[in-house]
């Protein structure tokens, strides 16, 4: 069967390395795509978002399965496109997707079907939001309603830095028609982690856990990123925990969607912080985690096909994945000053190294290829602010951790950048 993937980031790449792996997988495609795994999908030159020629080129190029990566064509509708042109694809309908793309339609539905989160007011006046911080302990968290390319969540610490995230959104409107609407929501304390699903529409099968590191410093330290790393499984994730999370947020969503004529068929991302008073769901998206699938992946000892096909043709019931109990971890290597300004075009060396060695497998998240080295292997340049995703197995999280630090110590580039302490609550816990 011939597949497309759409995207063209480390998370695609990983799902590109497992889709390709498929005895279902005759030819993959993927769009953008990218030159880091152009060695096992081919590059087709169509942006993730442009849903005309992606339908164009799957009718064309007789694609018997779309795999959707990021939520932005999923949001805008790419399912119910390609399935009115009679095209298998995975992913929820544009209907479904609003899960993510609207802050305010999932806090909402939160609030209606009792599953644990956060408190929270929905404003669209700059004036009554800071009549309502007047009210509020900090700290808070003020988010846009729309997709805001990971950055419509502010974490405030103080009054003045709400004030500052209100103003950007609701009168400077940095994100547009993404942020005329904002929700500002308590902040509960306790340690994260990702609960991803994928639906039929009716039954749920549950990935491995997995808990990814968003701040770009050591410690948590430092403005969010789009990921520096993540590693699975994610030992705060009990079986218990993972009932609950099913019981009391998944299985809610899916039955009462199936109930008003909606089924949801695709992956659902729970975001939840684990407190003393049990699991609280912080988001919902509607896609593969990112960075958490570059170490879930790896760990996939099941077809990844088998589970998107029986997904869409409602056939996941008494279905269960097959895992590898090793731990796996991964580690962002970013540009310098990324999520800030960072510079592009930075030779990458030591990659066809790192990639030889033990246990590790290396996803490409923003890079070029660059001239040939001397004995004519292909040497890489930076193109974006993630740049790769170093991934590792181990017997524990200790040698998956030392595994995968000795692959990124061994790649360089010009302002080369990653945290140095990815998986830590893996070993302490
Ligand atoms: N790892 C966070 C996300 O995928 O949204």
């Amino acid at each position: 069967m011939r597949i497309l993937l759409i995207g063209s980031g480390g998370r695609e790449h990983a799902l590109a390395w497992k889709i390709a792996g498929s005895p279902k997988c005759g030819k993959l495609y993927a769009a953008p795509g990218s030159d880091g795994m152009s060695d096992i999908a081919e590059s087709v030159n169509i942006r993730a978002d442009d849903i005309t020629a992606l339908l164009n080129f799957a009718v064309a190029s007789k694609i018997g399965l779309t795999v959707v990566g990021p939520e932005v064509p999923l949001v805008a509708g790419i399912v119910d496109a390609f399935q009115d042109a009679g095209l298998r694809i995975f992913g929820p309908t544009k209907e479904n997707a609003r899960l993510e793309g609207s802050k305010v339609f999932s806090k909402e539905l939160m609030k209606k079907l009792g599953i644990p989160t956060a408190d929270f007011r929905i404003f669209d006046k700059y004036e009554d939001a800071l009549e309502y911080l007047k009210t509020k302990k900090m700290p808070v968290v003020v988010k846009a309603d729309g997709l805001a390319a990971g950055k419509g969540v502010v974490v405030c610490k103080s009054t003045e830095d709400a004030k500052t995230a209100l103003t950007r959104m609701l009168v400077d409107k940095v994100f547009g028609p993404a942020g005329s609407r904002v929700i500002i929501e308590d902040c509960i304390k306790g340690e994260e982690a990702s609960i991803i699903v994928v639906s039929d529409g009716k039954n749920v099968t549950a990935l491995a856990s997995s808990q990814d590191h968003k701040r770009v410093f050591d410690g948590d330290k430092g403005p969010n990123t789009g990921g520096m790393g993540a590693y699975s499984p994610a030992p705060i994730v009990t079986d218990d925990l993972l009932r609950k999370v099913m019981d009391k947020a998944i299985y809610p969503v899916i039955n009462h969607l199936a109930s008003e004529g909606k089924p949801y068929k695709g992956v659902l991302y729970a975001g939840i912080m684990v407190t003393d008073n049990g699991p609280y769901v912080l988001e919902f998206n509607v896609r593969f985690g990112d960075p958490e699938t570059q170490a879930i992946m790896p760990r996939l000892k099941s077809d990844l096909v088998e589970l998107i096909e029986r997904a869409i043709d409602g056939k996941l019931g008494g279905y269960a994945l097959d895992w590898n109990p090793r731990p796996c971890v991964s580690v962002a290597v970013v540009s310098g000053g990324y999520p800030g300004d960072f510079v592009k075009g930075m030779e990458i060396r030591g990659l066809s190294q790192a990639a030889g060695m033990k246990e590790v497998v290396i996803f490409h998240a923003g890079t070029k290829s660059g001239r040939r080295a001397t004995d004519g292997s292909r040497l890489f340049i930076t193109s974006g602010g993630r740049v790769l995703n170093i991934t590792a197995l181990g017997s524990d999280y200790r040698s998956a951790i030392d595994h995968c630090y000795e692959a990124v110590r061994a790649v360089h580039f010009d302002k080369m950048h990653y945290r140095t302490d990815i998986a830590h609550r893996a070993v302490r816990n």
